[in-house]
């Protein structure tokens, strides 16, 4: 069993320089699949040459953008990421929406997972909103706010379990209603229906739940779930993903994620019969996203839970006191 494991990538460069020898991409490469066509680039999402390259003549039917929030963005010119003012972020962000809109067909959807740090204003959520509001050719769509709990949180204000994603449309595109595993439970709602009077579970066409628009059903990615990838800050949940990918898109579709991290939407399409074209500007995360693609298809896992996804680099764990005393014990008498 193989106990090598990695700490949060992104700011530790001891650990990057031990990773980055074993990335297949340099800043500016594209690995394309050939078996579905999926393709993953190190490219800046900023950068209207690179998603030119990466997109071709091709236009997407459905955008899943996820950005750093906490005001840290990166561009081709920083070798590492660094912190940027709040404007600084807003015009970041402006240039990778320009780029998104440029690639979207005349009828796509576009979803934009977001944070509002409750102690800098709800900063960069109401910013970035009105920035938006440039776009002429978007409309708002809806306002999702998905349940995400880490850790245990203050006892002395409300406990900060909010994702926010916003979703806007380009033009009229089909959406395909979805529904939860939560039963419906709530009777009421009388209507008559053909001259009688039927009630609401049974004139439904499920018996559970639509997700509205507060998903609460959705668990959190940690590390002892099968799809946590170790090193990846910012995963989203696979169950996410698939909602948005199953409502706004159908098979054969052409879906982008221009901020791969853990390669979440790429593996999330790959499952569901899509096409994705995909990057980080980080090489360690376009690596860990072609790797994700490629252990999927090896071995049907959907991440790698708590072991390294780079076997070959002996790079040592760090991670919270709390989960390093777990895994601690889960090894015990496995060395
Ligand atoms: C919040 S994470 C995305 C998480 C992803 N949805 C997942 O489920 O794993 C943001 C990612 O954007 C990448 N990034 C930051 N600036 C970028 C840029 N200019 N171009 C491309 N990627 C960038 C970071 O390296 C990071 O991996």
């Amino acid at each position: 069993m193989n106990k090598e494991r990695i700490a949060r990538i992104d700011n530790n460069e001891e650990v990057k320089e031990l990773l980055l020898p074993h990335c297949r991409l340099k800043y500016g490469e594209i690995w394309e699949d050939s078996i579905r066509g999926h393709k993953v680039g190190c490219l800046d999402a900023t950068n209207q040459n690179d998603i030119m390259r990466l997109m071709g003549n091709n236009k997407a039917t459905l955008a899943i953008q996820d950005p750093p929030y906490n005001v840290i963005v990166g561009n081709s010119n920083t070798s590492s990421l660094g912190k940027a003012s709040l404007e600084d972020y807003i015009e970041w962000s402006k240039q990778w929406v320009q780029n998104t809109v440029r690639i979207l067909k005349s009828d796509a959807h576009f979803y934009i997972w977001l944070g509002a740090d409750q102690k800098e204003g709800f900063q960069p959520l109401p910013d970035f909103m009105i920035m938006m509001r440039e776009f002429e050719e978007l409309k708002t769509r809806s306002f999702v706010t998905m349940r995400n709990q880490r850790g245990y949180g203050t006892q002395k204000n409300w406990m900060a379990v909010r994702q926010e994603l916003l979703y806007y449309l380009k033009g009229s595109p089909d959406f395909e209603t979805q529904y939860t595993e939560i039963p419906k439970i709530l009777r009421g709602y009388y209507k008559e229906v053909n001259g009688e009077v039927k009630e609401n579970l049974e004139r439904s066409k499920s018996n559970t739940i639509r997700p509205g628009n507060v998903w609460v059903d959705v668990q959190q990615v940690f590390y002892r779930m099968e799809e946590n990838v170790p090193g990846c800050y910012a995963q989203k949940p696979l169950k996410a993903i698939e909602r948005i990918i199953l409502s706004s898109s159908r098979k054969g579709d052409l879906i982008v994620d221009f901020l791969a991290h853990s390669g979440t939407t790429l593996l999330a399409a790959e499952k569901l019969k899509r096409k994705c074209l995909t990057m980080d500007i980080d090489p360690i995360f376009a690596e860990i996203t072609i790797r994700r693609l490629e252990r999927l298809r090896r071995t049907g896992k959907v991440g790698w839970q708590f072991m390294s996804p780079f076997p070959e680099a002996k790079v040592k764990l760090e991670i919270g006191n709390n989960e390093k005393r777990k895994a601690k014990k889960s090894l015990q008498g496995t060395s």
